[in-house]
């Protein structure tokens, strides 16, 4: 038997959600470059491509977004469990907890896709809920009329964003909603292959995804600009790094042995975007980054990835920096349930084996002759 480390180049399904060319650097979904996608289309759309397989007409697009629109107020248990929390606990475990609450307020024998779009329209609520109790803000309820990252600022921020700033959200989420096989999706369809619920999954797709090595990196990788300070730091500060073992956060991929276009997109907004001094200060320290970065990895075939700039992006747009993977995951529910469904449809419980290297024969003692 073959033993296969992190399952690396292993297949455990076939799909028509999303391909990814490592070598080239190329992403599409459901057959969609998503460089056209993030030019031309929005989040509620891509939502409905990844979940239908298809782009939805003007009519279906209009009745799935007031759909989706409808869906985003939580409890009051579930606003309470974030009034309790959001001053000390970590985002990723108020959010894993407030799925986990959604499942056990969900009586109905609702389809899988339907209960996601409930869990989708929810999360942005929770988040902006979690960073307004901390700063002591009242909680806005969802306003219906906006789209989805619209209302995401608004209830953020307490009032309705520009064009420029609510389209910066939604090409970032839109750039989250699916990543073929990474280790969150895998993590949601082990627990599906039981044949357990949806909320389940949606829970060990958060808990996947929070770790620094997979959603946690954009954080990690803005508190490394922020560490760093100037641009003048930079070479000194990578070359330390990477002296001492550790890794440049927001570098590297799986798939991955080229420029990741996640990051690609993000950043040419970035450069675009008129800046306050301080998120000009972080970008110019990214750009530095990146470059010196790429002369010393890029040779390994290891490039920047989305995180690299994606927290930037989310900090521009004012969220507070441990908030970055709660919304990495407010977008990746769509492609965590679409992989489920599916998976479903052609069900093998996920079982693989492990290589036994331990004794075998031995003799039990009992405790006191020990
Ligand atoms: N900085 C320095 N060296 C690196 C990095 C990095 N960011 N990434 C990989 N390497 C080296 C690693 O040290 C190893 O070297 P050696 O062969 O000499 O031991 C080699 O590359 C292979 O690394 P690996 O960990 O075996 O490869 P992997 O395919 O399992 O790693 C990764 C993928 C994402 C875990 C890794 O690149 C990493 O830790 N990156 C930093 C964290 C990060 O940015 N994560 C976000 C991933 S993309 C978005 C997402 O999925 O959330």
């Amino acid at each position: 038997m073959e033993l296969r480390k992190g399952l690396e180049d292993i297949a455990i399904k076939e799909t028509s959600i999303t391909f990814i060319d490592g070598e080239l650097g190329r992403l599409y979904y459901r057959g969609y470059s998503i460089f056209d996608l993030a030019s031309f289309s929005n989040f509620e759309e891509v939502a409905y491509l990844i979940w239908y397989g298809k782009l939805p007409t003007r009519h279906e697009l209009d009745d799935f977004k007031s759909r989706l629109a409808e869906e985003r107020s939580i409890s009051d248990e579930i606003a309470s469990l974030v009034k309790r929390t959001a001053k000390t606990a970590n985002p990723m475990d108020v959010l894993r907890t407030s799925v986990s609450m959604m499942g056990l307020e969900d009586k109905d024998d609702g389809e899988l896709i339907t209960k996601s779009m409930k869990i989708t329209a929810k999360i942005p609520t929770i988040i902006s809920s979690i960073q307004r109790t901390r700063a002591n803000l009242d909680v806005i309820e969802p306003d219906p009329s906006l789209s989805h990252s619209e209302n995401f600022l608004y209830m953020l921020h307490g009032s309705k964003p520009s064009r420029e700033r609510s389209r910066m959200l939604d090409v970032g989420l839109m750039l989250h909603i699916d990543h073929e096989m990474n280790a969150s999706t895998m993590a949601c369809l082990v627990v599906a292959s039981t044949l357990s619920d949806i909320y389940s999954s949606i829970v060990a797709g958060i808990s996947a995804l929070k770790g620094p090595l997979h959603g946690g990196a954009n954080s990690e990788a803005l508190r490394q600009f922020m560490e760093i300070g100037s641009q003048e730091n930079v070479e000194k500060y990578v070359l330390n790094r990477l002296s001492s073992g550790q890794r440049l956060m927001g570098f590297g991929h799986r798939i991955y042995k080229s420029l990741d276009p996640r990051a690609k997109i993000i950043k040419d907004y970035l450069s675009k975007v008129s800046k306050d001094e301080e998120t000009q200060r972080l970008f110019d320290i990214a750009t530095k980054v990146e470059e010196i970065g790429i002369r010393i990895l890029g040779k390994r075939g290891i490039y920047p990835n989305v995180d690299f700039y994606s927290g930037l992006l989310f900090h521009f747009l004012g969220f507070d920096l441990d908030l970055f993977p709660t919304i990495f995951a407010s977008a990746r529910v769509i492609g965590w349930s679409a992989h489920v469904d599916e998976y479903l449809k052609d069900n093998k419980l996920i079982r693989p084996k492990a290589i036994y290297v331990g004794d075998l024969g031995k003799k039990y003692v009992p405790i006191d002759e020990r």
